[in-house]
């Protein structure tokens, strides 16, 4: 980014005129649409898109601490194993806005715009659950076009409340379209291989080196007390991101996330050698990036925060 250039948070680009360059990681905190028309075209290897799905409610994540307290009684008070007390008290509620009057209409703009940031190698991921895949099947096609399209990722998961009328929707949908059709970069070898499902039926040497996945994932949703949990609601696991990265960007290839919420896709993109712009309005999604990925200075609303070493910071008024 030029010096003396500068983003207003929430939707208006100080300098319309100068672009935002890229020379090193971003962190934008921003209404993402604007941003999409500064950075400059036709140069990223990956878009990941997973915008709020549209669910109707808000989004919602408690972190809570639980410490050992013998004695522990009334709210937050609870018994573990073996009988031993616990008292859990609130540190934070994590949370953004998912319900729109019209999704389609806010999905297109920044479809487009994604679509022309793509370089003429570039795919673009799109993340979305059962309830609006298939309109944004749709959209998309009419979009990028139907030869385009090369996958439709199921993401199958397990975990959480079970309905006992229906069956249960334990899988996400993540819709692949290259910019052009056929020049897409797709690198099967950098994707790490998974174990056949009966190894009975192939010889011992294909069932040691295992399979390149297929179009169906079964991966676990981030583990409560795992390493690369943040607390931020709906955050994608690091598994399923890195499946993506290997195998549609080059190392060192631009990747983008325009809702990025906690950074998934850039905590992937610093392990893997990718270089990142990650977007999200939401100040606290912001502070959840800085942590994860290493921030060097407070973010104030609006800023373009360094990260992975970046040395500069401009500022907002
Ligand atoms: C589904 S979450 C992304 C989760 C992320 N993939 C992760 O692994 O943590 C969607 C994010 O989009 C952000 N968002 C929604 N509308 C936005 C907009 N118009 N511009 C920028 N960010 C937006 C929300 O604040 C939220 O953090």
């Amino acid at each position: 980014m030029g010096a003396g250039s500068r983003i207003v948070w929430p939707v208006r680009i100080q300098r319309p005129d100068e672009p935002l360059t890229l020379d090193d990681d971003l962190v934008v905190a921003a209404e993402n649409l604007p941003v999409l028309s500064h950075l400059p075209g036709g140069v990223f290897d990956l878009v990941y898109m997973d915008p709020p799905f549209n669910t109707g409610r808000a989004q919602a994540r408690a972190r809570i601490e639980v410490t050992h307290a013998p004695g522990a009684r009334g709210p937050g008070a609870r018994t573990g194993f073996g009988g031993r007390r616990y008292q859990s008290r609130l540190l934070e509620r994590l949370s953004y806005e998912d319900a729109f009057d019209d999704y389609l209409a806010f999905l297109e703009p920044r479809l487009r715009a994604a679509r022309d940031l793509l370089a003429a190698h570039g795919t673009l991921y799109f993340h979305i659950d059962y309830r609006e895949a298939h309109y944004c099947k749709l959209l998309l096609d009419e979009i990028f076009g139907r030869d385009a399209f090369l996958n439709e990722l199921i993401w199958a998961y397990d975990y959480g409340a079970k309905p006992r009328r229906r069956w249960p929707a334990k899988h996400d949908t993540i819709l692949v379209y290259a910019r052009v059709p056929g020049a897409h970069h797709f690198d099967a070898e950098a994707v790490e291989r998974e174990p056949y499902m009966a190894p009975g039926l192939v010889g011992p040497e294909k069932a040691a080196r295992g399979k390149r996945p297929t179009d169906v994932w079964f991966h676990t949703i981030v583990a409560t007390n795992g390493r690369e949990k943040t607390g931020y609601p709906t955050q994608k696991p690091e598994g399923v991101l890195r499946r993506i990265v290997a195998a549609s960007s080059r190392p060192g290839g631009w990747c983008l996330d325009p809702f990025a919420g906690s950074g998934t896709l850039g905590a992937v993109c610093a392990a893997l050698g990718r270089r990142y712009v990650l977007v999200d309005s939401s100040p606290t999604a912001v502070e959840v990036m800085r942590a994860r990925l290493g921030g060097s200075a407070a973010p104030s609303p609006g800023s373009v925060l360094p990260v992975a070493g970046q040395q500069r910071l401009d500022t907002v008024t």
